[in-house]
């Protein structure tokens, strides 16, 4: 079925990152989200046809193994590969450093332990991800460990490199907030929670942001990724694609 509007540009930018940067004999991961999805689609065909031989792939979620499965697509985990050739994920927002929000999937952990052993990042959006500075335009995910959970939100909103911002624990399914399960916490794959930082106005500095979540006791990881990404993939609604970075 031909896709139209963000869901084409989507497919634009995951086609475009495996076309440009997979090629045979690589180690790949493959990250998580509606964006990547394409990227995991555009590898099972080339495998399929013949055009991809001996690659093997990272998923950063059992979402993405799932689907990776289901198209043949040979797997292993960090245990087994260390280094990889490319990284391909999505974002939830992209500032003009290349410096990214992610997780808005709740990935973020495995996407940040894949990414970084990465010799190429490629980032894959459509451009309603970028935006002028970090914060306001889509909640910042904080990964935490279960285990009074509500003092680790307390700690981290009272932070003052986020200060002003507003904490929330994510609620129900952890990729979509779909509240079948009540108002449970969210859990991700990794068995933690995670919690949304909301703020109106951009994050002053996002390095500094980084470090102190990263410091905090009860704090796994956090949505900030910085001097990671190598390219940025954008696409747009109107079929069109550029490279940032
Ligand atoms: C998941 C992520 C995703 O990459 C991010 O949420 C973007 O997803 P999508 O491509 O569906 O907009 O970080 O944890």
């Amino acid at each position: 079925m031909a896709l139209s509007g963000t869901d084409l540009a989507k497919q634009l930018a995951g086609y475009k990152s495996v076309d440009d940067h997979v090629t045979s004999g690589m180690v790949v991961g493959l990250g998580t989200g509606s964006t990547a999805y394409f990227a995991v689609e555009r590898v099972g065909q080339k495998l399929a046809s013949g055009e991809l031989k001996d690659i093997i792939c990272i998923p950063t979620s059992e979402r993405t193994r799932e689907q990776a499965e289901s198209l043949k697509i040979p797997l292993c985990t960090l245990n087994e590969k260390s280094v990889l050739d490319v990284a391909i994920d999505g974002a939830d927002a992209v500032d003009p450093n290349l410096a990214l929000v992610k997780g808005g999937g709740g990935a973020l952990l495995r996407e940040k332990m894949v990414e970084v052993m990465a010799k190429k990042f490629v980032c894959i959006v459509d451009d309603s991800k970028l935006c002028k500075g970090l914060g306001p335009s889509f909640a910042l995910p904080v990964e935490i460990t279960p285990f009074c959970h509500m003092h680790t939100l307390r700690t981290i909103a009272a932070l003052p490199e986020v200060a002003g911002c507003k904490a929330e624990l994510r609620l129900g399914n952890v990729a979509t907030g779909a509240k079948k399960d009540g108002d449970k916490p969210a859990v991700t794959d990794n068995g933690n929670y995670i919690v949304d930082l909301f703020f109106e106005t951009p994050i002053k500095d996002v390095r500094a942001a980084a470090k102190a979540l990263k410091n905090t006791v009860g704090v796994v990881d956090h949505g900030l990724f910085v001097d990671m990404t190598y390219q940025v993939i954008v696409a747009g609604k109107d079929g069109s694609c550029r490279v940032a970075g």
